[in-house]
């Protein structure tokens, strides 16, 4: 297994639409062991194939408190959705912002499992927005796409302004401040 890099807003390449998944073979298990892998170290709750830069319509979320109940979503489809609920999101390609989206908060899902098998379940709650989130990255939309253009536009400068800090930070330095622990921590509810 390996930690992927997690594209940020506003790469371009996050606003790819993934193709559909045809084949489980052992190259897309490692796929998906990956993903696992670095949705965890990240921290995060929930990880979408595009952030990592592989455009296939593929999902890993764990919502659970001990990192401990994986749920793998393969060309996830919502059949049907019911109530809205106002949550503070946040997402690992849009690092240290959280703000409040509208979503659906209850979902009925369709999607296959890591081997191909077909599933429907009922979502509700963090999991219903959770899958939400991550299904718009499949289709290349991010949640800042849901604020207002000027909102997006400032988190768009600031995140640009600290990569070209981090861009400019001499090795030695970075070096030490990841050692340090001086680097701000993502919260653990991105996703
Ligand atoms: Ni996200």
């Amino acid at each position: 297994m390996a930690i992927r890099t997690i594209l940020e807003f506003p790469d371009p390449r996050l606003r790819t639409r993934a193709q559909a998944v045809t084949r489980f073979d052992p190259e897309f298990q490692r796929v998906v062991d990956d993903m696992l892998e670095t949705m965890y170290a990240a921290p995060g709750i929930g990880l979408a194939a595009t952030q990592v830069d592989v455009h296939q319509r593929l999902i890993v979320i764990d919502i659970s408190a001990e990192h401990n109940d994986p749920l793998v979503l393969v060309n996830p489809e919502i059949l049907s959705r019911e109530g809205e609920v106002a949550t503070e999101e946040g997402c690992l390609s849009v690092p240290g912002y959280f703000e409040e989206v509208k979503r659906a908060s209850k979902i009925r899902l369709r999607a296959q499992d890591r081997t191909g098998n077909v599933f429907e379940r009922d979502c509700e709650e963090m999991l219903a927005v959770c899958v939400q989130h991550e299904m718009d990255h499949i289709d290349g939309k991010l949640f800042v796409d849901y604020l207002s253009s000027l909102k997006r536009e400032r988190i768009r400068k600031k995140l640009e302004k600290e990569r070209k800090e981090r861009g400019t930070r001499s090795a030695s330095l970075s070096r030490a401040r990841a050692s340090d622990g001086a680097r701000k921590p993502l919260p653990e509810r991105a996703l």
